[in-house]
């Protein structure tokens, strides 16, 4: 149980922009040159942010939404993005994936879909080393581009601040694409032929997937034919979200605005704590704990009720309604054994989150020439495991964090058309994680509804 008297001392104490200076930070460059990393903050700071603090709160009061059952939320993306795949098919690719994932979704829940990309600034990366060598040489590893580049030379891999600035610009850029195709009626309901995809056509799901877009077209034209035009079916809300890894950067678009009080990230909408520094006395907590945006922490297969708790007073205190969210990301083999007692706990201590599913991050698995990839029977075991623990705990699973683009690569193996270890060589384009492609992102969105619909949901077992 989790009383006052567990909150650090700490967490009462002064919080400002930089007071996580004062912390341990885990997973930051080491910068060369101190006065430039300066210099490129200032700079940065005095650029426009890339979201507003209303849009901000819309999203907060969303995730309140989905924290009582009435909104269930679809996060993914990239696992990094890069600047040079900022280009326009990427992007809108990426955002037809989603589109069509959450049309799947909304039917088949009857309930609206939050949309949250992991985009418009997904550009850091925590890495499990410092260093990386190579026939004897060894250099920084690759954090993302915010902070160095991909090419194993020592140019490339040199922290470089003014990647700061250029990752803020493409954050914008992919800010602007989006911001303007939805503006523009691409996410119109009443034309979801604009989302389709080349290989839709050739996709073991595209009748399944087509018969559910001709019966929402004929329930929108019943509809329009007896109240006339709906407004709210010519647009959808889209969010975007990011790891918030990068101390310095996310410190410099952390601002006070004219008409809310406190202090925003508006570097994005919904940052997120990872597994790798979520330490209560760490520097990201620290940062995070004094920002008026809504989070999220990724919790993994070693956290303890006893972590949990105290992470939670320091992270919300006063319960505020549609602040935290906790992803759990514990590996299809782990989560049964690992996930009750985190739910036991938050329920009996009466703690007010949005639980969020991440099936990839448990996951992940080498081959033996070297990729990095996913079981599709992994990450759909994790996501039908989530589905059944929470109703057994009388929890309920609220939204899913899932890696994926809406490239036809082969990263992630089985799926509709059976990918093997041999497809993988393929297409395997992912810098960091291997993403579920198209036909496998629709699988899981027609899994969820599946699960929660055929299961806890219908049976009235899910309420709280
Ligand atoms: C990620 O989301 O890309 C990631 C690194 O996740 P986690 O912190 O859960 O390992
Ligand atoms: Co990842």
């Amino acid at each position: 149980m989790s009383e006052a008297g567990d909150v650090p001392a700490e967490s009462s104490a002064r919080w400002a922009p930089d007071s996580w200076q004062q912390r341990q930070a885990l997973q930051q460059p080491s910068y060369d040159d101190p006065d430039e990393l300066a210099r490129a903050g200032t700079h940065l700071a005095q650029l426009p942010p890339l979201v507003t603090s209303w849009e901000v709160l819309a999203l907060k009061q969303a995730i309140a939404e989905a924290q009582d059952g009435k909104r269930f939320l679809l996060q993914g993306g990239d696992c990094a993005e890069s600047f040079a795949d900022c280009t326009s098919p990427v992007i809108s690719n990426r955002l037809k994936v989603l589109l069509q994932m959450s049309l799947v979704l909304v039917h088949g829940l009857k309930k609206p879909v939050l949309r949250v990309g992991r985009f418009a600034g997904q550009y850091a990366k925590p890495r499990s080393a410092d260093s990386e060598t190579r026939d004897g040489v060894t250099l920084p590893s690759f954090r993302g581009d915010v902070v160095n580049g991909q090419e194993f030379t020592a140019a490339a891999r040199r922290p470089d601040p003014q990647r700061l600035i250029q990752a803020h610009a493409h954050s914008a850029l992919t800010m602007n694409f989006v911001r303007a195709l939805i503006d523009g009626g691409f996410a119109d309901l009443h034309h979801p032929e604009y989302w389709n995809l080349a290989w839709v056509e050739h996709s073991p799901l595209a009748a399944e997937y087509r018969k559910m877009v001709a019966g929402i077209g004929d329930s929108l034209r019943f509809m329009e034919t007896l109240a006339g035009p709906i407004a709210g079916f010519s647009k959808v809300d889209f969010f975007t979200s990011h790891e918030a890894l990068l101390l310095h950067y996310e410190q410099a678009l952390t601002r006070q605005v004219p008409r809310h009080p406190g202090w925003f990230n508006l570097s994005t909408h919904f940052p997120w704590i990872g597994m790798r520094t979520a330490a209560l006395d760490g520097a990201h907590v620290e940062y995070f704990r004094g920002i008026r945006n809504p989070i999220a922490v990724k919790v993994g297969p070693s956290v303890t009720p006893a972590q949990l708790l105290p992470l939670i007073d320091a992270l919300n205190l006063d319960d505020e309604p549609g602040r935290l969210t906790l992803i759990h990301r514990m590996g299809n083999a782990k989560i049964a054994t690992a996930l009750p007692l985190l739910l036991e706990a938050v329920k009996r201590a009466g703690r007010r989150v949005l639980w969020v599913a991440d099936p990839m991050h448990g996951n992940t698995e080498s081959t033996s020439n070297g990729h990095k990839t996913r079981r599709f029977d992994n990450i759909r075991g994790e996501l039908e495991q989530a589905f059944d623990i929470h109703a057994a705990a009388g929890t309920r699973l609220g939204g899913v964090h899932l890696e994926l683009t809406g490239e036809d690569v082969t990263e992630c193996m089985g799926g509709a058309r059976g990918l093997s270890e041999g497809d993988l060589d393929r297409a395997y384009k992912s810098m960091v994680d291997p993403r579920l492609n198209y036909e496998q992102s629709l699988e899981l969105a027609m899994l969820i509804v599946r699960k929660s619909v055929g299961g806890a949901t219908v049976a009235g077992t899910n309420s709280e």
